[in-house]
């Protein structure tokens, strides 16, 4: 497979889960890939992927909430590998609390790292994509939780449905340079950051999840790069201004079945709907007389 050979990849936050994630997979489909993390350790260990995979890494501690780190990141990117072709704008950080609770720094702080540091990641990965004057991918990591949200997670909610909204004028800002700009909204994924959602193995939390989600499983980094490379690659060359749910299902279950105990909730809905028959034969003789 060598579908972006020649091509370098741009990854925030790429030092662990979805990041490293999307960072092995481009790198298997024969991207050379920049890994931007605070985390130094984990981001030498996606950087060790990468070079086993036989591809080029270079790494660069940087924070994305800071424009001077951010400006330093992508000239290094260009001056050490060549090129920014592709953008993934992953970094993320999440302060889940009650509003009576919250504390302002940490609201800042999300605010910061996953809307600030989204928009410098494109602006400064758009800037050296214009230079170029070469065609460029950027995909941006929003969330489930831009489309639902429930105690606690008002906040990183609000900052996952700035990204849903942000890609769609991106995309048409950028699109005449021939920049395509998309975002991902992965469901749980086992990555550290969901830990307290997705649970353990074997857990009560990640039992009760499987059952609810329709494909039975929780989601992996490896399902969410799969996508990445898919807006990435050739195959998504058409594909601009789009948020894709990658979740299993999860957002619709989760509406429908929040106990999680999906077929004793089913039957006893059909009890309850069996009982109000007569009344509902009633309603259709009444709604059958048309005149
Ligand atoms: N795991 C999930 O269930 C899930 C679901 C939906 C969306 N997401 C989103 O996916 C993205 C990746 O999350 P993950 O689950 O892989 O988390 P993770 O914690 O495993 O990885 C995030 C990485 O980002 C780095 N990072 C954090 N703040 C940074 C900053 N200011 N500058 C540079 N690097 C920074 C961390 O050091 C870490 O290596 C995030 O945007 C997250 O909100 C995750």
């Amino acid at each position: 497979m060598s579908a972006l050979l020649g091509k370098v990849a741009f990854i925030t936050g790429a030092g662990s889960g979805i990041g490293r994630g999307s960072a092995e997979r481009l790198a298997r489909e024969g991207a050379d890939i920049c890994i931007l993390d605070l985390d130094e350790e984990g981001a030498e260990m996606t950087a060790n992927l990468v070079t086993q995979l036989g591809r080029r890494a270079h790494v660069v501690k940087a924070n994305v909430a800071s424009a001077a780190n951010m400006q330093r990141a992508a000239q290094e990117c260009v001056d050490t590998l060549g090129s920014l072709d592709i953008a993934v704008a992953n970094a993320g950080i999440a302060r889940a609390a009650p509003v009576l609770e919250m504390v302002v720094k940490d609201w800042q702080d999300q605010l910061d790292v996953n809307l600030t540091g989204v928009f410098l990641t494109v602006q400064v990965a758009a800037k050296q994509m214009v230079n170029s004057g070469k065609p460029g991918r950027i995909i941006c990591i929003s969330s489930l939780a831009a489309e639902n949200t429930g105690m606690a997670m008002w906040g990183y909610s609000a900052t996952k449905a700035g990204v849903r909204i942000m890609v769609r004028g991106w995309a048409q800002e950028l699109g005449p340079y021939g920049i395509t700009v998309n975002a991902i909204g992965p469901g749980v994924i086992e990555t550290p950051l969901a830990q307290g959602l997705a649970g353990e193995e074997g857990g009560i939390i990640r039992s009760s999840l499987e059952k609810r989600t329709p494909v039975g499983r929780v989601g992996r980094p490896a399902d969410i790069a799969g996508l990445v490379n898919f807006m990435a690659g050739p195959d998504g060359e058409f594909m601009s201004g789009a948020y894709v749910l990658m979740d299993g299902g999860l957002r619709d279950a989760s509406a429908g079945w929040e106990a999680g105990d999906t077929e004793n909730i089913m039957a006893e809905r059909m009890r309850i709907m069996a009982s109000g028959e007569e009344r509902r034969q009633k309603l259709q003789s009444l709604l059958d007389i048309r005149d």
